[in-house]
């Protein structure tokens, strides 16, 4: 398992949260009527909660002094009528939004697949797809969340705190100027807090990334796991992580605890100093007793808004965090877009494939180490089959990956019937082009769906039994439950490595490709299966211009010509007896295989 960073693009330490928020924007914009009017809806449920104090006055200043007891009756009225109104707003802002926010969250969510499918292999060579899927499920939902609740309330929060201080200084503006003595040393404390805290939020959420990393390579590799009695190691390095996530999530609990002490602290102590000075007031007759139960009832309304902003800020940060994350995998380099040559293709009619002085070195290679392909040269003549023979690590899956342009040539050009193909539309390229791997994948869908992923929307029943045919797939697939519908597990783990295969290779063929890259595509056969398999894939190679990836004889057998892959270089060419006689290297891989000379 190789060891990847959490996030291998450098960001910079200093980053502003809300600029970062700011880029949620597109996303929210359609919803943006709904999202404003329940914020709208907010506010005044939030600044009704700051009549109640004005009632308050009024009532004890009017009905309660005079003695009057249907006045205090309907005073009650009024707080239960305000009280009911401010509850069915808050309930309505709720309703507003939910639809809305998850509709943004799904968006979000379809364009960071759609993005996934897009990036380059070397971007998924460089990251771990724990962290991708973390960033697909984990920092929406805390997106998502921020948009519903902290986004909103830093705003109502902020515009009902503005109003009830404004209520504060003009009932009495000594009292109010003592209460809001601790505004400053708040607003420092909390611009403190938040950079602390953005650091610690980050760590967290790429450290949810780096388990989500272990827990899906366990899952996915559970049969290593069990076979080589690893369980044990694989929980102790889960544990390990999640003992680092558990002490930063402490951090960030011991951080928000803090901040939380102080904003609940100083407001407390400031009430409290209003309420001595207060009472001395109306002690002395300056200040009417309903002022004052409304002064300090609406100091107590004010409490929450001003205790929330800690975590509301705290939250924030999580989702800044939360929508860098997305963004990194968001603005990573696409597939180069095929720039229009100016002077086009040549004009060709077949010329099979041509490499001309191809070299390629993978982008994460250390330095200093040669490229893995360093100036191939090679023409596979229309019709013909190439097998393609090299040591182990020589570099043949590498040469196969950049006819479909997998990866791009570093270095010179591949040519399809005389147009290079890193001028040629992706897609159109990869229509032309149909490719086996040595490992075979399969999707978690029915035999046939994986099978007809490799032909044209239109392609049915018929040529699916054809592929299977070549394959020499249709015995087994006829004896599975649901014969071709039968669903196959994740990665195809029900069959066997020789089914996988086959169904790979059928895969390949179902779409009659013009040209055909095959990476040793018969390694887990049987002798007699594999012979039977040759037998048929003949027939197809005599329609395409192939690439045959071979480690045995009885593979290369298929192939009218053999090139010799060595030291990053195409070293020899010709028929499998030509290359036996002429090249020692050639001769000492093909040996120790019984038919090696037929
Ligand atoms: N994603 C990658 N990043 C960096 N280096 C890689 C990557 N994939 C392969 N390599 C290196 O490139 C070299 C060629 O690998 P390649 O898979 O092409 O060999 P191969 O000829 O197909 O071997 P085999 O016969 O075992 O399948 C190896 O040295 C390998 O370590
Ligand atoms: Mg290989």
């Amino acid at each position: 398992m190789p060891e990847k960073p959490a996030t291998p693009e450098d960001r910079p330490a200093d980053r502003s949260a809300v600029r970062v928020l700011l880029r949620l924007w597109p996303y929210v914009r359609p919803v943006r009527g709904r999202f404003f009017s329940a914020a709208a809806v907010a506010i005044v449920a939030s600044c009704l909660s700051l009549v109640i104090p004005l009632v308050l006055k009024w009532l004890v200043d009017g009905p309660v002094a005079d003695r009057d007891p249907g006045g205090v009756w309907l005073g009650a009225l009024y707080l239960l009528l305000l009280g009911f109104a401010e509850a069915g707003l808050f309930g309505l802002r709720r309703w507003l939004v939910a639809r809305p926010l998850s509709s943004v969250e799904a968006r979000m969510r379809e364009d960071l697949y759609g993005r996934l499918q897009r990036l380059p292999i070397a971007f998924h060579d460089r990251w771990a797809s724990g962290q991708l899927l973390s960033r697909g499920t984990t920092d929406l939902m805390l997106v998502r969340m921020f948009l519903a609740f902290p986004l909103t309330f830093l705003v109502v929060n902020g515009v009902t705190l503005l109003a009830g201080c404004a209520l504060l200084l003009a009932q009495d503006w000594s009292l109010g100027l003592v209460l809001l003595t601790p505004v400053v040393p708040v607003v420092v404390l909390c611009s403190f807090f938040e950079s602390r805290y953005a650091v610690v939020a980050r760590r967290a959420q790429d450290q949810v990334g780096d388990l989500t990393t272990v827990v899906e390579e366990s899952v996915l590799g559970i049969r290593i796991v069990k076979g080589f009695g690893r369980h044990r190691s694989q929980a102790e390095s889960f544990r390990q992580l999640a003992r680092l996530l558990r002490s930063t999530e402490l951090a960030k609990a011991r951080l928000l605890a803090l901040i939380w002490a102080l904003i609940t602290i100083l407001p407390e102590l400031a009430i409290g100093a209003t309420l001595v000075l207060g009472t001395v007031q109306v002690a002395d007759g300056d200040l009417s007793a309903g002022t004052l139960v409304a002064f300090l009832s609406t100091a107590l309304a004010l409490r929450w808004p001003v205790e929330s902003i800690g975590f509301l800020l705290a939250m924030s940060q999580e989702a800044a965090t939360a929508t860098e994350r997305y963004f990194e995998v968001m603005d990573a380099e696409a597939e180069p877009d095929t720039a229009v040559a100016g002077g086009g293709p040549a004009a060709g009619g077949p010329d099979g494939v041509r490499f001309e002085r191809v070299s390629f070195r993978y982008p994460d290679a250390p330095e200093g180490t040669p490229p893995v392909l360093d100036g191939i040269d090679l023409h596979i003549r229309p019709g013909e089959t190439l097998a393609l023979v090299g040591a182990t690590g020589s570099g043949k899956t590498t040469l196969t990956a950049l006819v479909p342009r997998l990866h791009e040539a570093t270095g010179g050009r591949i040519l399809l019937d005389g147009e290079d193909i890193a001028l040629m539309d992706r897609e159109r390229l990869r229509s032309l082009v149909s490719v086996a791997f040595e490992e075979p994948t399969l999707f978690s869908a029915s035999v046939g769906e994986n099978v007809l992923m490799g032909a044209g929307q239109d392609a049915g029943g018929a040529e699916l039994r054809r592929a299977l045919g070549i394959a020499q797939a249709d015995g087994f697939v006829d004896r599975l439950p649901e014969g071709a519908g039968t669903q196959v597990g994740e990665q195809g783990l029900s069959l066997s490595g020789g089914q996988r295969q086959r169904l790979a290779l059928a895969r390949a063929v179902v779409g009659r490709p013009r040209f055909l890259v095959l990476d040793d595509p018969l390694s887990a056969l049987d002798v007699h299966t594999e012979a039977r398999v040759e037998a048929a894939l003949r027939e197809v190679l005599k329609e395409t211009t192939a690439l045959v990836v071979a480690h045995r004889p009885s593979t290369v057998m298929l192939a009218d010509r053999v090139a010799l892959l060595s030291g990053g270089r195409i070293a020899a060419v010709g028929t499998h007896q030509e290359l036996l006689r002429s090249s020692g290297e050639y001769a000492w891989l093909m040996a120790g295989e019984g038919d090696g000379e037929r």
